[in-house]
């Protein structure tokens, strides 16, 4: 039979579990809430802080880190031989010298590259000279340096009726990184997408993680959206205080109200607007500049 104070320190023991490693559903829908708590919106580097280096390069996330930013935003896609790679056009006309080294093969769609390809390509010198030999990183790559830095990301499902299964390979680069572990799918990672099946498939894969949905769905559907993601992420253009307070007032899949985080806001002005409004976080290529203006 149990002693009474064997009890108690079961109890005791119990507890202290609990406070080390909350459960999956409450750690989830966690992400923003730990940043977001001093009451400014949160400040996500858009690309990386794209405005001051190559975006969604590792220059990207590192001058982010360099001013301080926490979180990072990228975009993914996928190789011709299954590589995930950050990039955000479908082409590589746009941010690499694609068309200069593989001249014949327009339109240079990202998914008609292997990976080797695309790892030859210069992706900074379009930016500025400076810049030159900066990569298109791999995905596993990219979360090595968001990881040493101590950064948090926001990862973009770019394109995924491009990719058919690309929520899979995302996972599972995800895992194989360290980044579904516990300490990171409670406050570092979020997948968003601009395709709800996407951030549904990813919520039913793995319902640990907060997921968001990229766009200003009707006020009426919100709550089929509040089902399977955590956060509504809207063009600042969309943006009003009914549709915000709208997604405020529900309560997304891990139990916690909805989040706003709206994008791409780059001036003081427009930052302490979209605050004004009630958004949570900002998604910005000048992450100073908004931070500045937020106070
Ligand atoms: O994260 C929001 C934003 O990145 C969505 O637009 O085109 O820059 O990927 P886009
Ligand atoms: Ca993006």
């Amino acid at each position: 039979m149990k002693t009474r104070s064997s009890l108690t320190v079961v109890a005791a023991l119990l507890g202290a579990a609990l406070l080390v490693a909350p459960s999956a559903a409450t750690a989830a829908g966690q992400a923003h809430e730990a940043d977001t708590r001093h009451g400014r919106p949160l400040v996500i580097a858009h690309r990386g802080a794209s405005a001051y280096a190559p975006e969604n390069t590792l220059a990207a996330v590192d001058r982010a880190h360099d001013l301080g930013i926490d979180w990072v935003e990228n975009d993914v896609q996928r190789t011709r031989d299954g590589e995930l790679v950050v990039i955000h056009d479908d082409t590589l006309r746009r941010t690499t010298d694609a068309e200069r080294v593989f001249p014949d093969r327009a339109p240079w769609k990202v998914k008609d590259f292997t990976a080797a390809e695309i790892a030859r390509l210069d992706a900074g010198s379009w930016f500025g000279e400076r810049w030159a030999g900066a990569r298109v990183p791999t995905l596993s790559r990219y979360l090595r340096s968001v990881e040493a830095n101590g950064q948090k990301l926001l990862l973009e499902i770019k394109s995924p009726e491009l990719y058919p299964g690309i929520e899979g390979d995302i996972l599972r680069v995800l895992r194989a990184e360290g980044w579904l572990d516990r300490s990171h799918v409670a406050g570092r990672l979020v997948v968003q997408s601009f395709a709800a099946d996407s951030v549904r498939t990813v919520h039913e894969r793995r319902p640990e993680i907060t997921t968001g949905f990229l766009g200003t769905p009707e006020v009426a559907d919100l709550p089929d959206y509040a089902a399977f993601t955590d956060q509504i992420n809207p063009s600042h253009t969309s943006l009003t205080t009914a549709h915000i307070a709208a997604a405020h007032r529900l309560k997304g899949p891990h139990g916690r109200p909805l989040t706003v985080n709206t994008w791409t806001v780059d001036d003081a002005a427009g930052a302490v607007r979209v605050r004004d409004l009630g958004v949570d976080g900002i998604i910005t290529n000048s992450p100073d500049v908004v931070r500045d203006a937020l106070g």
